[in-house]
């Protein structure tokens, strides 16, 4: 494989959903790739298919049409290869304490127990959790359980981290220190990424790239290349431009206020 080769690479994926009376198409003919160390951002409005997406590169679902290809060999099952974090704060398992729930995904992936225990440790301090590595789920706050939920993921030194919304359900402070927080932690790992919002903002201070979805059925309305906002450009003139850009792609002309969010 070359160096420059993409690690994922979404050609023409349509993705259905077949009901009992009828077909929906969650995606039509969408392509992008993800190359190593990129952090992929997929953008749009409710509805457009970006968990469709997530699942099928997940290997949960199979397109329609086309192919989702991981180092070059098409997607037919799950694997610890693609780990993902969901928005929901239950993903975790309740009855497992912090340190059993980063552990457990290795354990069954055939890592040994004391080598399990030294990563879930090294993540547990990655996302600043030591004080709190023995407790059980519930006694977490959604934050903190979001950083268990990414700890876990990252301890499988997945090719690639899926993420579905997973700071949508915090409070707007938590939330953006939490996606400073991601952005650090990446910075330590490089690993490709594959990021899913709705929020303008958040894909524009997380994505390296920001491929921009069609409302329903999802089409690639743009890809642009980012990743030189911190969050210290987030009133710059130049953010405030990208943010428009985008708007604009996503709602049309007549989208007139400029100065929120309203990804
Ligand atoms: N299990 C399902 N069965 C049938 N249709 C589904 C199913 N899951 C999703 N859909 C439909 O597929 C389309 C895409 O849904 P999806 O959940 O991928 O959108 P989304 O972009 O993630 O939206 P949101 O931002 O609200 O999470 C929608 O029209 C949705 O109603
Ligand atoms: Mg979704």
């Amino acid at each position: 494989m070359k160096a420059d080769a993409p690690i994922l690479d979404a050609r023409e994926v349509t993705l259905q959903y077949k009901t009992r009376d009828s077909l929906v198409t969650a995606t039509h003919r969408v392509s992008f790739e993800v190359m190593p160390g990129e952090r992929t951002i997929l953008l749009g409005p409710s509805g457009c298919g970006k968990s469709t997406l997530l699942k099928a590169i997940a290997g949960f679902i199979r397109p329609a049409e086309g192919q989702i290809l991981l180092h070059g060999k098409p997607v037919t099952r799950p694997g610890p290869d693609r780990m993902m974090v969901f928005q929901e704060f239950d993903q975790l398992l309740p009855w497992k304490t912090v340190r059993e729930n980063i552990s457990f995904p290795l354990l069954i992936n055939g890592v040994g127990r004391r080598e399990a225990d030294d990563r879930a440790l090294a993540y547990i301090e990655k996302v600043n959790l030591t004080k709190f590595r023995d407790a059980y789920t519930h006694t977490l706050s959604g934050g903190m359980k979001q950083r268990v939920a990414i700890a876990r993921a990252l301890a499988m030194e997945p090719g690639i981290l899926l993420m579905d919304e997973p700071f949508a359900a915090l409070d707007a402070l938590t939330r953006q220190k939490m996606q400073a927080e991601l952005l650090e932690l990446w910075a330590s790992i490089r690993c490709a990424m594959v990021f899913v919002t709705h929020s303008i903002d958040e894909a524009i201070l997380i994505g390296s790239r920001i491929v921009v979805l069609s409302p329903h059925p999802g089409r690639v309305r743009a890809e642009l290349n980012c990743g030189r906002f911190g969050f210290d450009n987030q009133g710059s003139a130049e953010f405030g431009a990208l943010r428009r850009r985008i708007q604009t792609m996503l709602f049309g002309d007549a989208f007139v206020d400029a100065g929120e969010d309203h990804g």
